[in-house]
């Protein structure tokens, strides 16, 4: 049987959506939520280069790759970033990420 990824996404206006991923899919988080419609620019296309793709995770961050040095640089470039900031495009999707619980930022 093919299993579910299941993420929670709170967009910037408190606004909650599940999101359902069939596992297998080979995407970065940002891709997903592109596809999703949220509004991510991406303009570096996932290279770690524009940080428009910036999230907190709220729930589940110890499921997650460990930062890379190219992604903790561009976070540190963010005022708003904290603790729990990651760049989606630097996460892979995989289903040690179901129950992954984040918040999405406006581009504004
Ligand atoms: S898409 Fe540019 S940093 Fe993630």
């Amino acid at each position: 049987m093919e299993e579910i990824i299941h993420i929670t996404v709170e967009d910037p206006q408190g606004g909650i959506r599940q999101l359902e991923i069939p596992e297998g899919i080979s995407l970065s988080l940002m891709e997903v939520l592109r596809a999703s419609e949220y509004d991510i620019l991406a303009t570096c296309g996932g290279m770690a280069l524009c940080a428009t793709c910036h999230i907190e995770v709220l729930e589940g961050s110890e499921n997650l790759d460990p930062l890379s040095d190219a992604e903790l640089d561009m976070l540190d470039t963010l005022p708003d970033a904290g603790d729990q900031s990651r760049l989606a495009c630097q996460i892979r999707l995989n289903p040690a990420l179901d129950g992954l619980k984040i918040r999405v930022f406006g581009n504004n």
